[in-house]
């Protein structure tokens, strides 16, 4: 856990508030890689994923940046309503599950509040002399986040395309997505439905699944089951001691392995995070989190304790 200091708040377009966290002990903030995100607990108890939207040059702060959600879980209400400059909070050390990865042309897709990531991606693309371009699809210019930053610094390589001028992405699609390079990468962060529209549209076009990557902060669809009543039971077994122990159709393989004394750790508890990923070692995991990526999910190497299950009558993890 870092104790931080909100050092600068500012709206970045309508309905988005930066939030700048520095080091309450003046210290460096942790290094991290461009994708990550921080665990930050919120006045009220709520802890949430938010990703890191600064220059993984600058560790001196973290900027944040959350919109306000109508349909807020808490989360974003907590934000806008009680963080204050000067406030106090606690955060998590930074986690990766969205890294850049190598290739000679890299694209860049935002829609809304997905920008925060796939900025940081632009600050260290542009700092190592990378080829990208960067996409942001908003509803309405007066939404955009960091927009003088992103004219100042990206210049011609951000495109930016508001739905109010006709440039939803159902409507104008990056080009680049019609030239795939064999290595070229294509990185995803926005609303669930954006992001397979856009997965879809690059599969079509031939790119190489393994080459599109995305990241996901609200859950795709209901995690606990998508049909209520249809789980079953199965057995989770500890690879270390044999233990074994029966998860009920309403319980989750964490709050089991919690309940007998096994330490888990867990963040937000939705499959979002992936605070919980734990080591397979045998079985097949019945994957209900939007941390993996479809291939990850495919390999069953890692299951999120929180809440998926199993599609084996018994799971063995590496604990
Ligand atoms: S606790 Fe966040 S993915 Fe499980």
């Amino acid at each position: 856990m870092i104790e931080v200091v909100i050092d600068a708040m500012s709206r970045q377009g309508a309905g988005n508030l930066a939030v700048e966290l520095v080091r309450a002990d003046g210290q460096a903030l942790p290094a991290f890689e461009a994708g990550a995100h921080v665990d930050v607990h919120l006045p009220g108890g709520l802890v949430r994923q938010y990703s890191i939207a600064s220059t993984p040059a600058d560790t001196s702060r973290y900027v944040l940046c959350v919109r306000r959600e109508a349909a807020s879980r808490g989360g974003s209400a907590s934000v806008h309503e009680r963080l204050r400059v000067g406030q106090a909070l606690t955060i998590s050390a930074p986690r990766n599950l969205f890294a850049l990865r190598a290739g000679s042309h890299h694209v860049l897709v935002a829609g809304g509040i997905g920008i925060t990531p796939l900025l940081a991606m632009a600050h260290q693309l542009q700092a190592g002399g990378a080829s990208f371009e960067l996409h942001y699809y908003v509803r309405s210019r007066g939404e955009i986040a960091f927009l003088r930053q992103l004219q100042g610094e990206f210049g011609a390589r951000a495109h930016l395309h508001s739905a109010e001028e006709g440039r939803d992405a159902r409507q104008v699609l990056p080009a680049a997505l019609d030239a795939a390079g064999e290595d070229h990468q294509l990185y995803l962060c926005g609303p669930g439905a954006f992001m397979a529209h856009l997965r879809e549209a690059a599969l079509a076009r031939g790119w190489n699944a393994a080459r599109i990557h995305s990241e996901a902060f609200t859950p795709v669809a209901p995690l606990a089951s998508a049909e209520a009543g249809a789980d079953t039971a199965f057995e989770v077994a500890l690879a270390s001691s044999g233990q074994v122990f029966t998860v009920a159709p309403e319980r989750t393989i964490a709050a089991v392995l919690a309940e007998a004394g096994v330490a888990v750790s867990l963040s937000c508890e939705m499959g979002l995070c992936g605070a919980c990923l734990t080591d397979v070692v045998e079985g097949i995991p019945d994957h209900r989190d939007t941390v993996q990526s479809e291939a990850e999910k495919a390999s069953n190497r890692q299951v999120t304790l929180c809440c998926s299950r199993s599609r084996s009558p018994r799971l063995t993890l590496a604990l």
